[in-house]
């Protein structure tokens, strides 16, 4: 069984965690860094976990930060393996979904300009490039700054 929970701090920060390091153009969050942001107050971390003969894996995340009506996409991924099964749909999807609820107008969000594959999907969710950022993560490669309007 697939679900879409909360993550609220725990053990699964390791497995999230792990995730990033795997899926490698995720930021890359130690366990530590998904504890204190779960911590925050305008904070929300949604994870998609499989349970399988009791056994609970955690397949993706997706993470934002929003105040009012705006919001900010902070880390997002999908482990290398379960990619492209529209899963990374499903709890983007969830994230949109419940910010609208918390009355967020504007989502923004930061990918490296190398990034295709998480452009694409950007893409089809209907963000636009707002600003381009040079060298943004100092090792050569540009930030596109994306924006949504809900
Ligand atoms: C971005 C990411 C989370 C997408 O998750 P996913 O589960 O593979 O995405 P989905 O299967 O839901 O894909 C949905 C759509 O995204 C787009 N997409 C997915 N993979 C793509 C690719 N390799 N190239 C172009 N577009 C792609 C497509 O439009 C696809 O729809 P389509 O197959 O009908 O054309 C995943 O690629 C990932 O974890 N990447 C590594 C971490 C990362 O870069 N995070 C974003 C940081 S800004």
């Amino acid at each position: 069984m697939r679900e879409i929970i909360e993550f609220s701090g725990g053990n699964v920060a390791q497995a999230l965690a792990e995730i990033c390091t795997q899926a490698k153009t995720a930021a890359a969050w130690k366990a530590e860094d998904f504890q204190t942001e779960a911590g925050q107050k305008n904070s929300k971390i949604f994870i998609l976990t499989e349970t399988e003969n009791n056994k609970k894996t955690v397949l993706g995340f997706c993470a934002a930060r929003f105040v009012v009506d705006i919001a900010e996409i902070t880390n997002f991924a999908i482990l290398p393996q379960m990619q492209h099964q529209y899963l990374g749909t499903e709890i983007f999807t969830h994230t949109l979904n419940f910010l609208k609820a918390q009355g967020v107008k504007e989502i923004t969000l930061e990918v490296s300009s190398k990034n295709k594959t998480a452009q694409g999907f950007y893409k089809k969710f209907k963000f636009i490039c707002v600003n381009k950022r040079k060298n943004f993560y100092n090792i050569g490669e540009d930030a596109q700054i994306l924006k949504l309007n809900l």
